[in-house]
């Protein structure tokens, strides 16, 4: 059979108090409402329903790559009514897959186990044992075998009693998900629309309840508000960072690096305490990344060493680069092979050449350096006028003396060499030195002023 998911995703979430729909909130730098919509995808359906209420706008902003149906539930009237939203547009032959939008560590092998469990006659359940089962809808079994789901509110004394769980996942062929929504009512304590009153009226049909349970408790967590979501997040950066171990990179602290986004790293290579990626970042083998660093969509060739503290944004940097302590490289940046960007350099939209040094206290901002140049420490490129961006050029093997600035547009000669403390206003010849400081004088037996 082929497989449909609906994602629940209407309510509110009034306890995040946020302006965002709560399914919009981040998990490892993602949208809740992401991972569950990835986890969908893994499983091989491309006919996937998403039932939001609050924040269509932000939703349809953000997730406008998801190949999805939208569908608005107006009114939250209850679980029932919110699969019945989309459950009508399914083929009939289809499996229906119920997911939550703020439940978003589910895995994909627990989904498939699930799946593989529905046939005409039988309906699939994922529930969890809990020791205190509190609020959650109890599987009422007789003979061991399910015949209902009793909302807390509904339960007795003696149902109250029961640990095991409705997580609220379910899957079951559609022609009969849409046969039993439209004979679920709203007569109950809550006066809402239970997707739960499904599980009785399958039996009733003739149906079998197969249950199956997910390895681990949090798969199953919803989020209800931002405490919940800090420790779906460090649980979600835990399995993140063994991933990242599995494939063959060391992390000094599992517990102190986080992953926002989409990060693939090489064997060897090493992360060290506190550093943070964004977006899709690429890094590759033997690689050395310090304490401290927030790299975003960038990528790290081989071997390159990433010292402490360094902040890397939109930069492409090539194989055996060093970078950092305290460099900023900003979007744009690109370091070739051997090339090195030290201490207090902040570079923009600008490539260094092959084997090329800024080792101190410099700003390359829309710079083009040759290779094998050496930029002296306190180098600015004065790339503003105040209106427009102008570029430096820098051609290879030229030597800029510490402390000079290269006022834009300017090109420096090949195999140049700027004097230090030179203010450049005008191209410079190749192989020349050239220079535009005072001649240094000396004034004997000067007087220091003295106080009145
Ligand atoms: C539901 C189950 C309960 C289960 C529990 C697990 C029902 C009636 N009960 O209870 O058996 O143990 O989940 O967490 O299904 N939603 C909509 N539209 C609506 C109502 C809900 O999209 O009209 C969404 C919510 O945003 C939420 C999810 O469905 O993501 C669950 O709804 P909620 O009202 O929280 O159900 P529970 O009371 O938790
Ligand atoms: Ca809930």
């Amino acid at each position: 059979m082929k497989l449909s998911v609906i994602i629940l995703a209407a309510g509110q979430g009034t306890r995040m108090k946020s302006v965002l729909p709560k399914v919009m909130h981040k998990l490892a730098g993602k949208p809740m409402l992401e991972h569950v919509y990835n986890r969908s995808v893994e499983l091989g359906t491309d006919d996937i329903h998403i039932v939001y209420g609050h924040g269509g706008e932000h939703l349809h902003d953000y997730c406008s790559d998801f190949n999805v149906e939208w569908v608005l539930q107006d009114e939250q009237l209850g679980t029932a009514h919110a699969v019945q939203q989309a459950s009508p547009h399914i083929d009939d032959d289809h499996i229906a897959l119920i997911l939550y939008g703020d439940v978003p560590l589910i895995k994909s092998s627990t989904l498939r186990t699930l799946i593989d469990n529905v046939t005409a006659d039988t309906v699939s359940l994922l529930t969890v044992d809990l020791q205190d089962p509190g609020g959650y809808g109890r599987i009422v079994r007789e003979d061991n075998e399910v015949i209902a789901i009793v909302e807390h509110k509904e339960a007795t004394e003696l149902q109250k009693k029961i640990t095991e769980v409705n997580t609220g996942i379910l899957a079951i062929q559609a022609s009969f998900l849409n046969e039993y929504l439209n004979k679920i009512d709203n007569n109950n304590v809550q006066g809402e629309y239970y997707l739960t009153d499904l599980i009785e009226l399958a039996v009733k049909d003739g149906k079998k309840i197969l249950t199956s349970q997910p390895e681990n408790m949090y798969e199953v967590e919803g989020v209800n508000d931002r405490n919940q979501l800090s420790r779906l997040e460090r649980i979600k950066q835990q399995d993140l960072a063994e991933a990242i171990m599995a494939e063959g990179a060391s992390v000094a602290d599992p517990a102190r690096v986080d992953i926002r986004g989409d990060l693939v790293i090489g064997n060897d290579s090493f992360i060290d305490i506190n550093c943070i990626f964004e977006g899709k970042v690429s890094v590759g083998k033997n690689v050395t990344i310090g304490a401290g660093c927030v790299i975003s969509d960038s990528t790290i060739a081989d071997g390159c060493v990433i010292k402490p503290y360094s902040v890397i944004e939109k930069a492409i940097i090539d194989n055996n680069v060093e970078v950092g302590p305290f460099a900023r490289l900003r979007p744009g940046t690109r370091l070739k092979q051997n090339s090195k960007v030290g201490n207090f350099v902040e570079v923009k939209n600008t490539q260094l050449g092959e084997g090329s040094k800024a080792s101190h206290l410099t700003y390359l901002g829309d710079t083009d350096v040759g290779s094998k140049v050496n930029i002296g420490a306190g180098t600015i490129t004065c790339n503003y006028d105040g209106a427009n961006k102008h570029k430096t050029i820098i051609k290879d093997g030229a030597f800029i003396g510490s402390d000079s600035q290269l006022v834009a547009p300017v090109t420096i000669g090949e195999n140049s060499t700027i004097g230090a403390g030179s203010t450049i206003t005008r191209d410079t010849e190749d192989g020349a030195l050239t220079l535009s400081r005072a001649a240094q004088k000396t004034i004997k037996g000067w007087e220091k002023p003295k106080k009145k």
